[in-house]
């Protein structure tokens, strides 16, 4: 394989999916083929459109069951030829579906240093517990939600002034930087 075709999944704002293009838009061996977004006013489809980068909403409202979705998300990736699969905020619980059609070849990001903090209050539920440090962490997807082989992390400090949103942003400017790494590492294992 000479070049790696990255298809991204994202529900919300996609700050990591433009950091994500930003990382590779000058890559010869990287690039996206193609974004899939799941909710019709999600900005990142905006993000995409701005990047020329082909966007398709799959309404996971559209079908009957996680595995329907997953079967026309890995139809879309393969129609794009895509290599790896990177979810960026993806809010939709993967079934076996998509893990057979790209075995250890999704990856995710987590707003916490996992195993600490899996699922969807990751943030809200550092600051409360009162730990010091959190985090984030890419991980290949792996059935259960927020598990599989961690692949990079980075720790951000909590401070007694820190809100949800003031920490949300530390934790994401360390995102910003964490998964173009660990998408540039886990492909090159793939070239
Ligand atoms: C990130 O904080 C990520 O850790 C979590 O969802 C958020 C997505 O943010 N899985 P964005 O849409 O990339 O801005």
């Amino acid at each position: 394989m000479t070049k790696i075709t990255l298809g991204i999944l994202a529900s919300g704002s996609g700050s990591n999916f433009a950091a994500i293009a930003q990382a590779f838009a000058a890559n010869s061996q990287i690039q996206i083929g193609v974004l899939i977004y799941n909710n019709p006013t999600a900005q990142v489809a905006q993000r995409a459109a701005a990047l020329n980068i082909p966007a398709l909403l799959l309404d996971h409202r559209e079908f009957t069951n996680r595995a329907a979705l997953d079967q026309a998300i890995a139809d879309v990736l393969a129609t794009y030829k895509v290599d790896l699969v990177v979810m960026a905020g993806w809010m939709r619980i993967v079934t076996q579906v998509l893990i057979d059609a790209y075995p250890d070849r999704i990856l995710n990001i987590h707003p916490s240093l996992l195993p600490s903090f899996p699922g969807i209050h990751a943030v809200e539920q550092a600051l409360s517990y009162g730990v010091k440090i959190t985090g984030c962490t890419v991980h290949l997807v792996s059935l259960a939600v927020d598990s599989g082989p961690i692949l990079a992390q980075a720790a951000v400090e909590i401070t007694p002034e820190d809100t949800v949103s003031s920490l949300q942003a530390k934790i994401q400017v360390q995102e910003h930087r964490i998964y173009p790494a660990a998408i540039a590492a886990h492909a090159q294992t793939l070239l």
